[in-house]
């Protein structure tokens, strides 16, 4: 197959994916190689259903944004990912600057998530996006200091009866080789399980540097299976210290390899997305500062040995 999603389907998982963002949209070259779904069958928005996009005024919904995105993934025929109802980050004053009582603002998740959840219907979300710190410990936003871990639990049933059939998952990243937060996610994900929340999927967002993947990810996906859960890879970039040389593009191909080959010898992984397929367009040298060239696609949105490497495993 020609393509990185022709070629995922055939290997038997449902999608090759890409983030995107509103802005890129009118980039035409961008959105020819975005739009091709022998390339990416499925799209995630990577600010416009993040809660300041969506409710920006308590109980004031805005959709034009998200809508946007949804629309091109619609009319290309791609699956969509809702990208979050929950987080600590990206959210708007009214949220974090009131002092709630515990209803109340198990009240306003409930509404949050049950109304963007329904407004973008049939599709994956990721409904909790990185509940804990890097220790294992919960992050102690405003959501878990209020309301403890109720929170989750709100949000995945609203998420549940606003949409029966949407996938429903927790989000994280450094979950994808063993310690405290892959075990902490574990945990999480038994504890819900067994207290019968709704919870389909773990998405591992494998962010990562090239040189440094995690060797254990292909047994902590196993691990994350054997619970019940489907996983997913879902926000991939391996980035390097610029600048850019050939034996570093012959390392990210490796390391884009090794990371697919993995998703592929796990049945539960259904999909792997990568945080949009262009260094044009990466988060990378915005927030590590001297790093970057983490995509598959270079800045000229010409194909990289990255690229190689994930067909290959593919
Ligand atoms: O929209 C404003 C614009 O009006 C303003 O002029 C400009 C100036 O700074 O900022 C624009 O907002 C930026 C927004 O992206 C849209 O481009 C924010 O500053 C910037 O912080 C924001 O970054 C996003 C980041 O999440 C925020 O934490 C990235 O684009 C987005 O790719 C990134 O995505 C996250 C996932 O949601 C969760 N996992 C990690 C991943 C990478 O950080």
């Amino acid at each position: 197959a020609s393509g990185l999603n022709a070629a995922a389907k055939v290997a038997g998982k449902l999608y090759f994916g890409s983030a995107t963002d509103n802005s890129e949209l009118t980039d035409n070259a961008y959105v020819t190689i975005l739009d091709n779904k022998n390339e990416f069958g499925q799209i995630t928005p990577a600010n416009s259903m993040k809660w300041d996009a969506t409710e920006p005024e308590r109980g004031t919904f805005t959709f034009n944004s998200g809508d946007q995105i949804a629309n091109l993934a619609k009319s290309n025929g791609q699956l969509l990912r809702g990208h979050n109802c929950v987080w600590y980050n990206q959210l708007p004053s009214w949220v974090t600057s009131t002092s709630w009582s515990k209803s109340d603002l198990l009240s306003v998740v409930q509404t949050h998530c049950s109304t963007i959840v329904s407004h973008y219907k049939g599709q994956v979300w990721d409904v909790i996006n990185e509940p804990f710190n890097d220790d294992g410990t919960y992050r102690t936003d405003v959501f878990y200091t209020v309301t403890g871990t109720d929170y989750i639990s709100t949000a995945l049933q609203a998420a549940r009866t606003a949409d029966p059939n949407a996938k429903l998952y927790i989000n994280d990243y450094n979950i994808e080789s063993t310690g405290a937060k892959a075990t902490s996610m574990m945990n999480l994900v038994k504890s819900l399980k067994s207290a019968g929340v709704p919870l389909d999927g773990v998405g591992l967002q494998c962010h990562f540097i090239v040189g440094e993947v995690p060797t254990s990810l292909q047994s902590i996906m196993q691990q994350f299976t054997a619970l019940g859960v489907e996983v997913a890879i879902t926000e991939l970039d391996i980035r390097m210290t610029l600048p850019e040389t050939q034996a570093l593009l012959t390392q990210q191909q490796k390391d884009y390899q090794s990371v697919v080959a993995a998703c592929m010898a796990v049945e539960g992984c259904v999909g792997i997305t990568v945080w949009d397929y262009t260094d044009k367009y990466s988060w990378v040298p915005s927030t590590f500062s001297g790093q970057g060239d983490a995509c598959p696609w270079d800045s000229n949105l010409q194909k990289k040995p990255a690229y190689n490497g994930i067909m290959a495993a593919l």
